[in-house]
């Protein structure tokens, strides 16, 4: 977050506030959320893409009606991939013609609620759908602007990419082998539906833009096949979302501009090549813009020292407000935000309070050798796929979402009752 200090007595504010008001005024496990920061992010993006580009934030890293505001008030269009993100989209007042619809099992109520409302783009994951939605369409009467998805044989991994095995998931359809031009084949005989453009997302957590660049080069290629084949040229390209963050000191991300600027050369390049005109292209960033804009605060409770081995310093939450480090091995940094120490720096494991031994929140941390019952402890960077990815497991109560701008705290998701897990249990 960009507006985080430290006084003197070591206590850190984020947006004017310290975290002991936050503590004490909403409570821990919580994710502080600063506004200014994600209202900024947003900015950066729109203008680094420009007019004639879409930057639609994918829902899917955390939506909440709040957010819906700030993205439509900031100019930004939202990616949605379930009924509920549909329905969270709508109700914040998000146009319709602004959302897109993604996934790879869209139900037909999904479907029929999306063609309905009249969203902007539908992205098409399979032959099955293609037909679904475009009976769906008829049925309402109407056309719906849609995309397909293709699987362009660039595997993203964290830090890398390489070109194997890639069509051996469940997403997209494939260029190798000719199923996305069948795809555009079968989409483009279809009344219901008016085929816009071609859609691919290579991974997640990306640093190097090489990826990318090859993405780019085979959806142009496919435009091309496809103005060779139907005589159409496609409108729309979508480069799908997955730049990444700095979740510790050792990741050095690309900014929006120098990223927005090598997709525009190479999508330029390869069009003139292949004597296309440029078309407007979409992003779908979530983490680069949500991701670094909330901490996540905690509690220690207890500390326990295996003598020869480690210090375990366990916090008042876990895998069920983070399970990135349980189910990817991410790496978090924390810090002791609560107080100064003069200790020693030792090695410690921040657990949380599950009841499995694979609940890490933070698997090798320096912490103050003193560190004790009652500091807090902020973990940065989880506005992404935290919150949004947060369980009720051992009947957890989730955290709450506070925004912190400008010498003000809200909440915008309140934290679980008590009340709220037994309204669901009606046996
Ligand atoms: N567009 C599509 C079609 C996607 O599938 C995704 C992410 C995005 C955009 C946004 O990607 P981002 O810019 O946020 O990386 N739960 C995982 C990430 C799964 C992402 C799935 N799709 C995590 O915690 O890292």
């Amino acid at each position: 977050s960009r507006t985080v200090s430290r006084a003197a007595d070591g206590v850190v504010s984020v947006g004017g506030i310290d975290v002991k008001r936050l503590a004490d005024e909403f409570g821990t496990p919580g994710f502080f959320l600063d506004e200014s920061d994600f209202r900024e992010r947003c900015r950066a993006w729109r203008d680094a893409f420009g007019e004639d580009a879409d930057v639609f934030y994918a829902g899917k890293a955390f939506l909440s009606r709040a957010i819906v505001r700030w993205l439509h008030e900031e100019g930004l269009n939202l990616d949605v991939c379930s009924g509920g993100e549909l329905a969270t989209a709508l109700a914040a007042g998000m146009p319709a013609e602004r959302i897109a619809l993604h996934g790879n099992n869209k139900s037909t109520e999904e479907i029929t609620r999306a063609v309905e409302a009249g969203v902007g783009r539908i992205v098409l994951d399979s032959f099955q759908e293609i037909v679904r939605v475009a009976h769906i369409a008829e049925r309402l009467g109407k056309r719906q602007r849609v995309q397909i998805r293709v699987t362009v044989g660039v595997e993203a991994h964290t830090h890398e990419f390489i070109a194997t095995a890639h069509e051996d998931q469940k997403f997209g359809l494939a260029l190798a082998g000719g199923q996305a031009a069948e795809a555009v084949r079968r989409a483009l005989k279809l009344d219901g539906l008016e085929l816009v453009g071609i859609h691919s997302h290579i991974g997640s957590q990306i640093f190097d833009m090489a990826g990318f660049e090859v993405s780019a080069r085979r959806v142009v290629q496919l435009l091309a096949e496809v103005r060779d084949e139907h005589g159409v040229e496609l409108p729309e390209i979508d480069l799908g979302g997955g730049l990444g963050i700095a979740y510790t000191s050792e990741d050095d991300p690309r900014e929006p501009r120098e990223i927005a600027a090598a997709l525009r050369d190479i999508v330029t390049r390869e069009c003139a090549a292949a004597g296309l005109a440029v078309p407007r292209i979409s992003v779908e960033p979530g983490r680069a813009i949500v991701g670094p804009t909330a901490f996540t605060l905690y509690e220690v409770g207890t500390v326990k020292e295996l003598p020869g081995l480690r210090t375990y310093v366990s916090v008042d939450g876990g895998m069920s407000d983070n399970i990135r480090t349980a189910l990817y091995d991410a790496d978090y940094s924390v810090a002791l935000v609560s107080r100064t120490s003069t200790a020693e720096p030792m090695l410690t494991r921040v657990v949380g309070k599950h009841c499995e031994s694979g609940d890490i929140v933070v698997r090798d941390a320096f912490l103050p050798a003193d560190v004790a019952p009652g500091d807090l402890l902020a973990v940065p960077a989880t506005g992404a796929y935290c919150r949004s990815m947060a369980s009720n497991y051992n009947h957890a109560l989730r955290p709450p979402v506070v925004a912190v701008t400008d010498g003000e705290a809200r909440v915008i998701v309140r934290r679980e009752t008590e009340e709220d897990l037994l309204r669901l249990d009606v046996g």
